[in-house]
């Protein structure tokens, strides 16, 4: 992530300082609606006049992301002007991440930027758009032999009037942390398959145990000590592929700190990512078209280790517990066929009637082993898990599923705060049954209809009574598809902020 110093000043009024050489004349960005008001109120700084004027002498119309510009060339000391449409006021909460990459492309050819948000943005409001300008800032580009320039953007403060200091600076420290977390999570999941295997998967992990010793240790299990522990189900995707599944086990020490710790963490909150470095759907094999996006079938495991880091960055005083699920799902002599018949942990026996189901079989190994080596307050897990998720929800929300109303309320205030959205979805008995198998336990495929529900139901099989859990389905929402073909960190910021609420 480029180094860029964010910053919030509450103040009542705004006057750009002369330049001076350590500090350039900055870039100012106002903002205005479609019926052409400036937003903010921050009194009649020369900078109303002049944005005015350029609204009046432009077709601008304040569209949502339209900009236009003031150089004032001709005047050296003024600041550069840009006024960036919002749309309509009534819309703004709901258009808050475009008006902030519109903001990004704006400014990120100057060395600094003042943002004058004036009175229309609360410090939640401000938290997601913090979020999504330093997102639009990110790039992926190691792979290539010459990186482009990176970006002038050096320095962004973001002035309010609001006399609310401490709630935005809470708000920014929130965000910082979030979005190294963030990025953490997208450099992960971005990485090529061959250079991503299961093993550097988990060995990520290592690198946050390295950074924060006194707060996370890490322990990778290798599929010698799966076998011990009975993790057949893991064991069946793994298989087929010359590359060693890794469970990593992550505890982050929130509460007390590492140190004179022997025993175990007690009543962590548990996640669990699925951490598929590559999945061609294995013996039922994938169609050509379009599998290269299987690389980003770790984004539930990216995910959890960009919240690790999010929260270790924030030092929350909470203790979680945290397992990664990484394996390659691979065709080969040696791979799990269609109709094969496989043990989990908890000695529940699965016929694996399509290999390409393969995300809930490693997840539920990993879950019986979290709840058998910890007892979690909760269990949060997340996984690109269906593509019919991709079917119902698209790439706005992730599907939510929890057998607990408390974790349920928790993760959806979460989500609306950070607008890392979710939606609610249904695990009734009549689904589960779907997933009857005539010859084992369960079945891994519950048919055409309701695929991501299914696939919820699936893993709810393997919680046990009482122990609250939630699935999140983030098939859909992990990355973006097509020509930008880059992962998002979702939904990091989602946990970040669950934690957050849940921390002492
Ligand atoms: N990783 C895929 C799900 C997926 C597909 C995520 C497309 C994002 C985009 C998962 O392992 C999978 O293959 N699921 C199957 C399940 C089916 C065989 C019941 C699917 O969704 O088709
Ligand atoms: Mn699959
Ligand atoms: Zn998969």
């Amino acid at each position: 992530m480029p180094n860029i110093a964010l910053s919030v000043s509450v103040q009542t009024e705004y006057t750009a300082k002369k330049a001076t050489k350590n500090n350039p004349i900055p870039t100012i960005i106002a903002y205005v609606t479609d019926d052409g008001t400036v937003l903010g109120g921050l009194g009649d700084a020369e900078y109303l006049t002049r944005a005015q004027d350029l609204i009046s002498q432009s077709s601008f119309k304040g569209g949502l992301g339209e900009s236009v510009t003031d150089y004032a060339i001709h005047a050296k000391e003024l600041p550069v002007l840009t006024v960036i449409g919002v749309g309509k006021l009534d819309k703004l909460a709901g258009n808050i991440a475009k008006v902030a990459a519109a903001t990004y492309t704006a400014i990120k050819n100057a060395p600094r930027a003042v943002i004058l948000w004036g009175d229309t943005i609360c410090h939640k409001h401000f938290t997601q758009f913090g979020l999504a300008l330093l997102a639009a800032s990110y790039r992926f580009d190691h792979h290539k032999a010459k990186a482009a320039d990176s970006d002038a953007i050096k320095d962004i403060t973001i002035i309010s009037n609001r006399d609310e200091l401490d709630a935005y600076q809470a708000a920014l420290a929130f965000v910082l942390a979030t979005a190294k977390g963030v990025s953490v999570a997208r450099d992960v999941a971005n990485e090529a398959p061959n250079v991503l295997t299961p093993s550097e998967l988990a060995k990520k992990s290592k690198q946050l145990a390295k950074d924060y010793a006194e707060k996370i240790s890490v322990s990778i299990l290798g599929e010698k000590e799966m076998q011990k522990m009975g993790m057949g189900c893991f064991l069946a995707v793994s298989q087929g592929s010359d590359e060693e599944g890794k469970l990593a086990v992550i505890e982050y020490y929130g509460k007390t700190g590492r140190a004179g710790k022997k025993s175990r963490l007690s009543n962590p909150i548990a996640l669990v990512g699925k951490g598929l470095t590559f999945d061609t759907g294995g013996i039922s094999l994938k169609p050509a078209a379009g599998m290269e996006e299987m690389k980003f079938d770790m984004g539930g495991a990216a995910s959890i280790l960009g919240t690790i880091k999010a929260i270790a960055e924030a030092n929350l005083a909470i203790d979680v517990v945290a397992v990664l699920a990484c394996a390659e799902n691979m065709p080969s002599a040696r791979a799990t066929r269609p109709g094969d018949v496989v043990t989990a942990m908890n000695g529940m026996s699965v016929e694996v009637l399509n290999t390409d189901a393969e995300g809930r079989l490693v997840l539920c190994d990993a879950l019986c082993y979290v709840q058998e080596n910890y007892k979690p307050k909760a269990i949060i897990d997340t996984a690109t898990l269906t593509g019919a998720c991709v079917i119902a929800l698209g790439s706005v929300r992730s599907g939510l599923y929890s057998n607990d109303e408390d974790l349920l309320f928790a993760l959806e205030s979460a989500s609306e705060f950070t607008n890392d959205l979710v939606w609610h979805m249904p695990l009734d008995d009549s689904y589960n049954e779907q997933l009857n198998s005539k010859i084992a336990d369960v079945q891994n495929i519950g048919g055409r209809e309701a695929g991501s529900v299914t696939a919820a139901c699936f893993l709810q099989r393997f919680i046990k009574e009482n122990q609250a859990w939630a699935h999140l389905d983030i098939a859909g929402t992990a990355w973006k598809s097509g020509s930008t073909n880059s992962a998002t960190g979702r939904p990091v910021a989602l946990l970040a902020q669950y934690l957050r609420s849940q921390a002492d």
